[in-house]
């Protein structure tokens, strides 16, 4: 072998250690490696881009000087960027599904990603301000997180994590959820034309909506996806429930006994469909009077100990009350702001419920015996 067969082989080598920014793999093993030639200390490589306009490709510049130029025998790099054909674009999403076609990696029999729907029979009680709290909390504990905006008519995901007006990076079809606070983060807000039409669609193509955002997304390993519902004890539950036949619901009510009995009927819809109910959280309970530390229930009392016990005595098997969010300025201000309160106040109750919430979510078993269970610490 020629000494410059020999450093192309090592410039080969020196590659498979740069991953492409977004998607965690190598570039030779997505095929964005088209060719390489040596001569006289000069190395002239040529990159495929997956999409024209990648916003990666100062990052792949960088990254992939710094490798060559490491490869002894290299004096200069000449690096140039084509895109990729179709044919090749399709093997990178097929590499990405590990060789299937579309599909819901949570559906199926080997995943070990925890799917947790958040509920509620009514508006308002504070569904995304928990589903964001929860998942950073998550993340934060060292798991591997995402959220599914579902409410894809008043999606409120994208603002509270601080990511409104981005878009994400799509190979054709197939999208990289956006990150922030390490979770990744998929809403149908991030696909509007137009921010402010709205979105309406009806009950099928809902659930073709769902279907496509689950499916298109490129995940990579979770360890769990939260999924914020819309209120109501709607079409998209039931929707989520035919998808992904393992994933299960937390219920949240206000501390009102009027939600807990509309709560009480999402759990229903729920149990009907055979998910698995976790528990319940209580949100703006009580809290401490900043003058005179005396507890103020704003919104009554109860609403979730009522709801915990009508959904045991339906389901037959207790439904525990998981923790009780107290109402608290900084979890609305955290969510105008786009910096979720567990980070922004990590020490005020509100937070620490939150915290005690998800400590109770990881020690928590699925029942399904020889599941291996990422979730699990
Ligand atoms: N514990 C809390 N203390 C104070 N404010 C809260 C609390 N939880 C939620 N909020 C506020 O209540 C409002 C409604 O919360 P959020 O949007 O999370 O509810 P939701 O159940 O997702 O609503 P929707 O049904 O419209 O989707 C928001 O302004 C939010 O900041
Ligand atoms: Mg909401």
């Amino acid at each position: 072998m020629t000494s410059a067969n020999l450093v192309i082989d090592a410039i080969h080598e020196a590659l498979t250690h740069v991953q492409d920014p977004e998607l965690h793999r190598s570039l030779p093993e997505l095929g964005m490696i088209e060719s390489v030639e040596f001569t006289g200390g000069v190395a002239t490589l040529k990159v495929l881009l997956t999409i024209s306009g990648c916003p990666m490709q100062d990052r792949l510049r960088s990254d992939v000087t710094a490798a060559v130029l490491a490869v002894e025998g290299v004096k200069e790099l000449q690096l140039s960027f084509g895109f990729m054909s179709e044919e090749q674009r399709n093997n990178v999403k097929k590499i990405l599904r590990n060789g299937r076609e579309k599909f819901i990696p949570f559906a199926q029999p080997d995943s070990t990603t925890r799917v947790i729907g958040i509920a509620s029979g009514k508006g308002g009680v504070g569904k995304s301000s928990l589903t964001v709290n929860l998942a950073v909390a998550a993340a934060q504990k060292g798991l591997r997180v995402g959220i599914l905006d579902a409410d894809v008519y008043g999606h409120s995901i994208p603002r509270l994590m601080g990511l409104m007006g981005q878009r994400p990076t799509a190979i054709d079809q197939m999208f990289i959820p956006l990150e922030a606070f390490g979770v990744k983060t998929v809403s149908m807000e991030m696909f509007k034309p137009e921010r402010s039409d709205p979105v309406a669609y009806r009950g099928p193509l809902l659930h073709r909506v769902l279907e496509q955002l689950l499916s298109d997304a490129y995940w990579g390993d979770l360890d769990v996806l939260f999924i914020d519902l819309p209120p109501g004890t709607g079409d998209l539950a039931i929707s989520l429930g035919q998808l992904i036949p393992g994933s299960e619901i937390i219920v949240v009510t206000t501390p009102q006994i009027a939600a807990a009995e509309v709560a009480e009927r999402a759990g229903r819809i729920a149990h009907q469909i055979k998910q698995q109910m976790i528990g319940v959280i209580e949100n703006m309970s009580d809290f401490p009077c900043p003058h005179c530390s005396e507890s103020i229930s704003l919104f009554g009392t109860g609403g979730g100990e009522a709801t915990a016990a009508r959904l045991s005595q339906l389901l037959g098997a207790e439904v525990p009350l998981l923790g009780k969010v107290p109402f608290n300025s900084e979890l609305r201000t955290g969510g105008d702001n786009g910096v979720p309160v567990v980070l922004a106040q990590p020490q005020s109750p509100a937070a620490q419920a939150i915290l005690g919430i998800v400590d109770q979510l990881v020690v928590r078993k699925r029942s399904l015996v020889g599941v291996p269970l990422g979730f699990a610490q």
